[in-house]
């Protein structure tokens, strides 16, 4: 029988997509950097019918991207040029979200359900959710699980790995492995779970998530925006406790989002490096600092993303996210041999500090040759090329530079493994 056929039996007419005007926000990344047409985007609405469009696409032959809300950085969840006939499997049917349990602190979310649903329930019921972003109303769970996201909270309460208790997902043959309800403690076996986290849609394709939920914070928090010389200083700046968010920009960052967003110049000087603190009390510091203290100085470190696609647009270009992390000692040193890999395009650099997590945003490059160059420093620094966006197919190409040919080999193992037919994603995460 005819494929389209086959998954419309399945999930009706409606959620089969084709018409290239209707899936064009399907087949192209959150960047424009990355798009081709797939066969269909198929759009179950329920695990069961997720499975079963899991075995026909099996039964084919036919690859499956997995997508939630197409927010990701490295072109992970569109279809790509050269691996044939794809199906993209959109989540976003998949919301049903559980009664928060306000004695265990968890919640199970459907796949679809996007970041924010999950934040205001954890709220409505006395209790936070510890990962947020500023993709917050697109992301899904399932891709911040598939990312192992990490956001603007990471420093008080990890990634998104720490806030999976257990996870439900079909296998790549179709068949559901349910870890929703595992107990606490279970070192029975391999944590498969944890395995899935940062998967990026290459093992299996997750359908809901059973999360972790904090307690609300005691206090508003203060948030302060400090004018720093340099990166050195940014990092001494940051208290060593009752840190809930520090995240950094350069000049650049903040006077293009000053120009995007109309926004006022935020401290009495321009300098060279910005630390973005909430802390639970207002933090210490020198007497001589340019400093300002107000929750609206979130605005310009949250505006960084969409300022720069902003300034990428006018310019006819697209920009080239680069996630990268080394080490705290190493971050001034790195920054200072950023603009030498960079010539001659224009850089924008801004992330969350105390990861030692810098977002590189290269506009004006034509190809990825200056991705190459960034992250050959990185590695020449001791860090990591995909600090929390993954690799995608972005950066599959990179990945000998900071993991080594053995951990090649066994990151090949397991994706066999769980995909001896390499039909779940492929380009992505692996180099070809
Ligand atoms: P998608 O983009 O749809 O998919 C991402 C990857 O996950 C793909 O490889 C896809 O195949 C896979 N995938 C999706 N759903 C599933 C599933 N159910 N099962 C298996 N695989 C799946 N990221 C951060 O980490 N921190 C940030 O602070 C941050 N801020 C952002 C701000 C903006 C404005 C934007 C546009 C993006 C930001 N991101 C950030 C990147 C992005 O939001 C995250 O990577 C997010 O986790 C992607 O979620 P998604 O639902 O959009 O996934
Ligand atoms: C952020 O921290 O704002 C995000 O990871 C998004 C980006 O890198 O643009
Ligand atoms: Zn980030």
């Amino acid at each position: 029988m005819n494929l389209e056929r086959e998954l419309a039996d399945i999930v009706g007419d409606d959620h089969v997509l084709t018409d290239p005007s209707v899936t064009a926000s399907y087949t192209t990344d959150w960047t424009g950097r990355f798009h081709a047409d797939p066969g269909a985007v198929v759009r179950p609405g329920t695990t069961e019918q997720l499975a079963a469009v899991v075995r026909v696409c099996a039964a084919h032959g036919v690859a499956m991207v997995a997508q939630g809300g197409n927010t990701g950085l490295v072109g992970g969840s569109t279809p790509r040029v050269d691996e044939g006939l794809q199906v993209v499997l959109s989540t976003r049917r998949l919301t049903d979200l559980g009664e928060v349990d306000t004695v265990a602190r968890e919640v199970t979310a459907g796949a679809g359900v996007p970041v924010s649903s999950v934040q205001r329930a954890a709220k409505a019921a006395g209790l936070r959710y510890g990962v947020d972003l500023a993709s917050r109303d697109s992301a899904t769970i399932g891709g911040t699980v598939a990312t192992n996201a990490g956001g603007l909270r990471v420093v008080r309460h990890g990634t998104t790995r720490a806030q999976v208790r257990g996870l439900q997902y079909v296998l790549a043959d179709g068949r559901v492995v349910d870890r929703l309800a595992a107990p606490p403690q279970d070192n029975a076996g391999l944590d498969l779970t944890g395995l899935l986290v940062g998967s990026e849609g290459t093992l299996a394709i997750v359908t809901a998530a059973r999360l972790r939920l904090v307690p609300p914070e005691t206090t508003a928090g203060e948030v302060t925006l400090i004018g720093c010389r340099d990166m050195t200083e940014a990092l001494s700046l940051i208290p060593p406790r009752g840190v809930r968010a520090a995240e950094v920009m350069l000049a650049s960052g903040l006077s293009l989002v000053r120009r995007v967003g109309g926004l006022a110049q935020p401290l009495e000087r321009e300098h060279p490096v910005y630390l973005l603190l909430e802390t639970d009390e207002l933090p210490d510091l020198p007497d001589d600092i340019d400093a300002a203290v107000d929750p609206a100085l979130w605005a310009y470190r949250e505006q960084h993303t969409e300022a720069i696609a902003t300034e990428a647009g006018a310019r006819g270009t697209v920009v080239h996210k680069l996630d990268v992390s080394v080490p705290l000692e190493r971050l001034g040193a790195f920054v200072d041999a950023l603009a030498a890999a960079t010539t001659p395009y224009d850089v924008f650099v801004f992330g969350h500090i105390a990861m030692g997590n810098l977002h590189v945003n290269v506009l004006g490059a034509t190809d990825d040759e200056v991705d190459g160059r960034v992250l050959t420093l990185v590695a020449q620094h001791g860090g990591s090329i995909a600090a929390e966006h993954g690799i995608g197919i972005a950066k599959a190409r990179w990945l000998p530079l900071t993991r080594s040919a053995a951990e090649i080999d066994l990151l090949r193992a397991v994706k066999a493994a769980f995909d001896p037919h390499g039909l779940l994603n492929p380009g992505v995460m692996l180099p070809g």
